[in-house]
C-alpha cells in the first residue's frame, strides 16, 4: 500500500488508515479478525481506535476495540509490522471527560494493557479541554514518551489556534509536539452554523493552518463516507450536510466517478487524499465489500481538471 509521511515524525504510514470503532461491539470477533486481515493483506499498517469505543453500542462499556486489537495482534503475531493509534480525553463508564495529567496517564496503561502492547504508536488527545490547562496535558503527554509508553502524539477534534497554542508551548518547553490532527472532513461541506458537539469538523481555518504547516503536520479524516451517505438509499445525508451546495457537489462527485468508472465513495477519497492540504483519509467498513472498495480509492488518481471540477461545485 503506498504511504505518506506522518508529520514531523520521520515515520510513514499508510495512505488509508484503518478505523476499527466497532470492532468487539457492533462487528463480532470473526468479522473483525477477517476486515482486519484483509486489510493487512492489502498493505496496510495504520490502525486507529480509541479507549472509549465503542461504549455507547448497546453492551458496550468501551475498551472493546483494543481489547480486540490485542487478540488479534497476539493470535497474528505482527505488532511489529503496524503502527497502532489509539485516543484518550473523552468520557466512558465512570472516566470522565479530561485531559487532566492523572487521567492521560491512568487512560494510558489501560490502552496498553488492552492492547496487549509495549508502545502506542500514536496517542492523541481526542478532544481538547479547556478546564485542564493545556501546558499540563502536554507535559502528561510529554512524559509518556519520555517513558517509553507512547511514540507520538496527535490531537483531534482541536480549533486551529488551540494546535498553534499547543504547538508554542511544547516548542518552548522542549516536548514533543503534536504532529497530526483528527478531525470530521469529507467532500460535502457542512450548511454554515451547523456543528457535530463534541465532534468537531475541519473549518477553513484548519485547512488553512495545516496548509501553512504541511510539511510538519498532518491532517487525518474521519466520518469521510458519511456512513454510506454517498452511494446508500438507506443511508440519507446528514441533515447537517443538505446544504444549498450539496446537490451541485453530490453531481459533481457522480459525473467524476461515472468518467473513471469508480464509486462515488472512492471518488471522495482520491480527492481527500489530492487535496491542498493532502488529507489521510481512515476507512471504515463492516464487509469484505466494502472494504474493497475503499482499498481500491489507492488506484484512481483524478486528472487536475477534475479536482477543479470537484472543488468548484456549489461555489
Ligand atoms: N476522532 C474522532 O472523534 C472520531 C470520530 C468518529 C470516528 N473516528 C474514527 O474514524 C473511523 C471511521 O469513522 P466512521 O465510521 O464515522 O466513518 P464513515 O466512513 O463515515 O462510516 C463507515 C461506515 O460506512 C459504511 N461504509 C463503509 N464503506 C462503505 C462502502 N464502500 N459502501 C457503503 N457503505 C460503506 C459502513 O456502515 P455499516 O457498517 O453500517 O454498513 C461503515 O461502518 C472510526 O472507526 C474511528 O476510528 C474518529
Amino acid at each position: 500500500m503506498q504511504t505518506v509521511p506522518l508529520g514531523n515524525t520521520g515515520v510513514r504510514v499508510s495512505a488509508l488508515c484503518l478505523g476499527t470503532m466497532y470492532f468487539g461491539t457492533r462487528q463480532d470477533e470473526a468479522t473483525s479478525f477477517r476486515l482486519l486481515d484483509h486489510y493487512v493483506d492489502a498493505g496496510g499498517t495504520f490502525l486507529d481506535t480509541a479507549n472509549i469505543y465503542a461504549h455507547w453500542v448497546p453492551g458496550g462499556r468501551g475498551g472493546e476495540s483494543e481489547a480486540l486489537l490485542g487478540r488479534w495482534l497476539k493470535a497474528r503475531g505482527h505488532r511489529d509490522r503496524l503502527f497502532i493509534a489509539t485516543k484518550v480525553g473523552f468520557e466512558y463508564g465512570d472516566v470522565p471527560r479530561s485531559l487532566a495529567p492523572h487521567l492521560i496517564e491512568a487512560e494510558c496503561d489501560k490502552s496498553l494493557r488492552r492492547l496487549g502492547v509495549d508502545v502506542i504508536d500514536l496517542y492523541y488527545a481526542h478532544v481538547d479541554d479547556r478546564v485542564t490547562p493545556l501546558r499540563d496535558s502536554l507535559e502528561a503527554l510529554a512524559r509518556l514518551v519520555e517513558k517509553g509508553k507512547v511514540r507520538f502524539i496527535g490531537a483531534s477534534n482541536y480549533r486551529a489556534y488551540r494546535l498553534e497554542r499547543a504547538h508554542a508551548l511544547s516548542k518552548a518547553n522542549g516536548w514533543p509536539e503534536f504532529c497530526c490532527v483528527q478531525q470530521r472532513y469529507t467532500y460535502l461541506r457542512p450548511r454554515a452554523g451547523q456543528t457535530f458537539d463534541p465532534q468537531l469538523a475541519a473549518n477553513d481555518d484548519l485547512l488553512d493552518y495545516v496548509r501553512a504547516r504541511k510539511d510538519e503536520f498532518t491532517l487525518l479524516a474521519y466520518s469521510v463516507l458519511l456512513g454510506g451517505a454517498y452511494t446508500r438509499p438507506d443511508r440519507p445525508v446528514p441533515e447537517q450536510y443538505a446544504g444549498p451546495d450539496s446537490d451541485a457537489r453530490l453531481a459533481a462527485l457522480r459525473a467524476v466517478a461515472a468518467e473513471i468508472d469508480a464509486t462515488p465513495n472512492q471518488v471522495v477519497l482520491a480527492w481527500l487524499r489530492q487535496s491542498d492540504p493532502p488529507v489521510l483519509p481512515l476507512i471504515a467498513a463492516s464487509t469484505p465489500e466494502q472494504m474493497a472498495e475503499n482499498l481500491g480509492a489507492l488506484q484512481i488518481t483524478l486528472s487536475a481538471e477534475q479536482m477543479r471540477r470537484l472543488d468548484e461545485a456549489g461555489v
